[in-house]
């Protein structure tokens, strides 16, 4: 997607300098909005940090942080160990996003049994591949999106515009490029659909008002920024055409693990009649996860919830503290929607239904294959 006229990805490897076709650029998102800045991982360390601490975030992207990670870590030592150590340390970064240990598995298969001194280079040719695997999941999604957006847009006359809600970020920069459930919208927009998106700001990190708001308004998508807690009223008043959201873990039967907040939007949007889709590629199911209630739960750092990050007047950012001194704080990252409340699954390869035969059928029982 574009930033200012010019084409990015979220994760490249480096063109220029000292480390030009081996080290990993990736956009810095906890920087954004305000300050667009690159940041180069050139060991393990920097990629198992760059996922811990959040400069790259999002599913799809975390998993092609993590196949970059092992390809940094086989640079320095080619070994079985530092394979196992590599995948370990990664593996520990974050636990929901299944999206991770699926980039592991691939990484491991792919270099298991090669000699070591391949091993390098072939880490370094299946990230890429995985990037643009990642690409072309994501194209897909939103071509799938985006003739259930023009079905809506018909149905309703083709009058006004298109009010679309959605939470956290699930756009390109939670991708390597376009997004999942960003993907149909930004299709939506270049096709001459009137888009309108409701952005919820998604405490206690923001992704909303930080990164979507961000992304949608450098590609020209009109949006609106609510709190969490107004999507209920909006779609009550009828503002809300559809809600699209992405997921992080995707379970058997259709339930979706998605960041904390989304199930709300699931039980509002069932109340109100208002469609409900979410959007995946397919290495977001877990197919040994026969439900969602078994996924693992992120708890983070309670002063993401008790403190806030914001410009100041004079154009510097900082952390600011908005609970008293005394009152604990607890920090759920993610919750479950059961399938019921789910009206469709927007994968790259059809839409379905969120049920076990919904999924099986479309991935041909065949687990990804
Ligand atoms: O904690 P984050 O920012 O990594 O959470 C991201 C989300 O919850 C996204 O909606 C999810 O990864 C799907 S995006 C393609």
């Amino acid at each position: 997607m574009m930033v200012d006229g010019v084409p990015y990805r979220t994760i490249w490897l480096a063109q220029e300098g000292e480390g030009a076709g081996w080290q990993v650029e990736i956009i810095d998102q906890t920087r954004l909005p305000h300050i667009f800045e690159t940041v180069r991982l050139t060991n393990l360390d920097d990629a198992a940090h760059a996922i811990r601490a959040m400069l790259v975030r999002g599913a799809p992207l975390i998993g092609a942080t993590a196949a970059y990670g092992v390809a940094l870590a086989m640079r320095a030592d080619t070994s079985d160990d530092a394979l196992d150590q590599a995948c370990e340390t990664l593996l520990a970064t974050r636990p929901t996003a299944v999206n991770l240990g699926w980039a592991l598995a691939e990484m491991q298969a792919h270099l298991r049994n090669r000699p070591r001194d391949q091993r390098a280079a072939a880490a370094y040719a299946r990230a890429v591949e995985i990037c643009d695997e990642d690409v072309a999941i994501c194209e897909g999604i939103g071509r799938n999106g985006l003739a259930l957006f023009e079905d809506i847009w018909t149905a309703k006359g083709q009058q006004g515009r298109l009010n679309v809600l959605t939470h956290c970020n699930a756009g390109w920069l939670a991708t390597v490029d376009w997004g999942t459930a960003l993907a149909p919208i930004y299709m939506a927009h270049d096709g001459g659909i009137p888009v309108h998106v409701w952005v919820d700001e998604t405490r206690p990190r923001n992704q909303g008002a930080a990164l979507t708001a961000w992304e949608l308004g450098k590609h020209g998508v009109p949006h609106t920024v609510i709190v969490d807690n107004a999507g209920g009223h909006l779609m009550q008043k009828g503002e809300v055409d559809l809600c699209i959201t992405g997921t992080d873990r995707t379970a058997a039967n259709g339930d979706v693990c998605n960041k904390i907040g989304t199930y709300l939007k699931a039980l509002a949007a069932h109340d109100n009649g208002v469609p409900f889709y979410v959007a995946l590629p397919g290495p977001t199911i877990d197919w040994e996860m026969p439900d969602g209630n078994a996924i693992p739960i992120e708890e983070r750092d309670p002063a993401e919830v008790s403190c806030i990050e914001g410009r100041l007047a004079d154009g510097t950012t900082a952390p600011v503290q908005l609970t008293p001194d005394a009152s604990a704080a607890a920090n759920y990252a993610f919750d479950v929607t059961p399938a019921r409340l789910v009206t469709a699954l927007v994968t790259e390869r059809g839409v379905c239904a969120a049920s076990t035969d919904g999924l099986a059928n479309l991935y041909n029982k065949e687990k990804n294959a």
